[in-house]
């Protein structure tokens, strides 16, 4: 697949759901760099799925631009794509069917179509299940061929808000860890929405602590670790307690605080961990 990272630039992004109702996050600044993979976590509210929602191009923001590589986002595109916490496929038709349904949108061939779809199953090793229906997969297995459909269109950006929060431990640990194989091998972006302290210090890169009211982005901590992560590693322990604590500092946080101190959407601290 002909996939590549793209640099992801936030600026000054506020956003209030209804002129006169309450600004759910205030002057967000955020830059990513091609092929990496932020985690964002915070408190239920504080604006992450709206955040998310903004980035691709779901939801116009009221103030404040995104550019991915230059191009100003300003609506849905296959070059950004959302995945979420339901699989959202079709019932009545097969895997494949489901997999290949935004190409049949595009001006592709039978045949672009079979191969692309054949490629994206054999990444989330499904290619087993191409013409089984829907119904008779695992939850797991149904969010691996929304993941299919997603990789389908080659995005640049994978946007996953709690992808995996819906699917038992075993389930959620295995697809981690093939997301972020996955984002690597292809060298895609990924933004992953989380509650989940773990799932910030397995799938990201860098996690970036979201709190306040109007939110911000208050913190962020790199997670610089190798791969294949492993929770039980002392390394991952290690820094998943360190960014708990982060994150219980950032939860302190008054109403009316944006950002720990700057208040104009800086990130006000960033800890590097290494084990090298
Ligand atoms: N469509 C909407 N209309 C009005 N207000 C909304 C809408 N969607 C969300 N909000 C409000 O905006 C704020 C942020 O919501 P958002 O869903 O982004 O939070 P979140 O951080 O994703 O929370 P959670 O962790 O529970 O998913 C909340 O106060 C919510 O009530
Ligand atoms: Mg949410």
């Amino acid at each position: 697949m002909a996939i590549r990272g793209v640099q992801i630039k936030i600026k000054g992004l506020t956003h209030r759901y209804s002129p006169r109702g309450a600004v759910t996050f205030n002057r967000v600044d955020l830059e990513a760099q091609p092929g990496e993979a932020l985690a964002i976590i915070g408190r239920s509210g504080c604006g992450k799925s709206t955040l998310l929602h903004i980035v691709a191009g779901l939801l116009r923001p009221t103030e404040g631009t995104i550019h991915l590589d230059g191009t100003l986002v300003e609506g849905p595109s296959p070059r950004w794509v959302m995945m979420f916490q339901a699989p959202h496929l079709f019932p009545w038709m097969k895997v494949a069917q489901n997999v290949g349904v935004g190409l049949r949108f595009g001006r592709w061939s039978k045949n672009e179509i079979r191969e692309r779809v054949a490629e994206a199953l054999r990444l989330v090793e499904l290619q087993d299940f191409a013409e089984s229906n829907v119904q008779d997969l695992s939850g797991g297995q149904q969010q691996r061929v929304a993941l299919a459909r997603s990789l389908v269109m080659e995005p640049e950006l994978l946007l996953l808000d709690e992808p995996f929060s819906a699917l038992d431990a075993f389930t959620r640990s295995s697809l981690q860890r093939d997301v972020r194989s996955i984002a690597k091998r292809l060298g895609i972006n990924l933004v992953i929405v989380t509650h989940d302290i773990d799932e910030a210090v397995l799938m990201a890169d860098r996690a970036l602590i979201m709190a306040g009211s109007p939110g911000n982005i208050v913190h962020e901590l790199e997670v610089d670790l190798p791969d294949p992560r492993e929770r039980q590693d002392p390394a991952v322990q290690a820094l998943r307690a360190s960014l708990m604590a982060t994150f219980q500092g950032a939860a302190n946080l008054k109403p009316g605080t944006s950002g720990a101190g700057t208040g104009n959407g800086s990130v006000s601290k960033t800890e590097s961990f290494s084990i090298h």
